[in-house]
């Protein structure tokens, strides 16, 4: 059997994944988390508890984990400004959960315990049921995909933060970290799929900032 050592996992770091769950009315969900692992047969998530993720795994009481280096996945599932492609899942056959049909590996989790953090986040402990790895060849490092990967999660607390008029010190913060994303994409790989998904990121940024300004007229 495959174990979290051959997917890589270490104690103490922090891996990103795509979660998936089942909504309230049987739809599927996907969400980017950032998993630890605990031991060899443990996974912590710490949650928004304003999340749908974490809303679906206190009710289903599983979910899996899906590791892909498409960023697509991790840019659609982030901000779900459209609803999810339904070919992207399939029906786990461990647990109460979709998986993603593409992923290069899946881990099936069982709920194990919810600790609340504080009013924003809860600590979701999963004990891992079974671990499907592909044999996938080893892709070229570019530090684009890193970069990307960054700016999505930075323009997630933009989205959520930006009509907060407390909070707008470390939003500019954050729109020079993904400017600084935005430099490096365009200098290791312009006129890539990373390049777009950057441009598609500032779309975005710009849209948010339009309509804060139009709420405030
Ligand atoms: C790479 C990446 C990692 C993320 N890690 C977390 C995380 O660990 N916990 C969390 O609550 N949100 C995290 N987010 C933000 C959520 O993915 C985002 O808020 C999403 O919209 C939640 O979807 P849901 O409401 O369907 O659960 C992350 C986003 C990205 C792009």
């Amino acid at each position: 059997m495959v174990v979290l050592a051959d997917l890589g996992f270490s104690e103490g770091m922090i891996y990103e994944v795509i979660v998936c769950t089942y909504n309230k009315d049987g739809s599927s969900n996907a969400a980017p988390m950032g998993v630890v692992m605990r031991g060899s047969e443990y996974i912590v998530l710490t949650i928004y508890n304003s999340s749908s993720t974490l809303r679906n795994m206190q009710v289903c009481r599983s979910a899996t984990l899906n590791f892909t280096d498409n960023l697509d996945f991790f840019f659609q599932a982030a901000f779900k400004d459209a609803v999810l492609p339904m070919d992207w899942f399939e029906k786990s056959c461990i647990v109460n959960a979709p998986q993603l049909k593409l992923a290069d590996a899946t881990i099936a989790l069982s709920l194990e315990d919810c600790t609340v953090f504080d009013v924003q986040k809860t600590r979701v402990t999963g004990k891992i049921q079974h671990i499907a790895a592909l044999n996938v060849y080893p892709k070229g490092y570019c530090r684009a995909k890193a970069a990307v990967l960054e700016a999505i999660i930075h323009a997630t607390r933009v989205k959520a933060l930006i009509g907060n008029e407390k909070e707008q010190n470390y939003l500019v913060k954050l729109l020079v970290l993904i400017q600084n994303c935005y430099e490096i994409v365009n200098r290791c790989a312009p006129n890539s799929c990373y390049a777009e998904l950057m441009s598609d990121l500032q779309k975005k940024i710009d849209m948010w900032s339009h309509f804060k300004h139009e709420s405030l007229r």
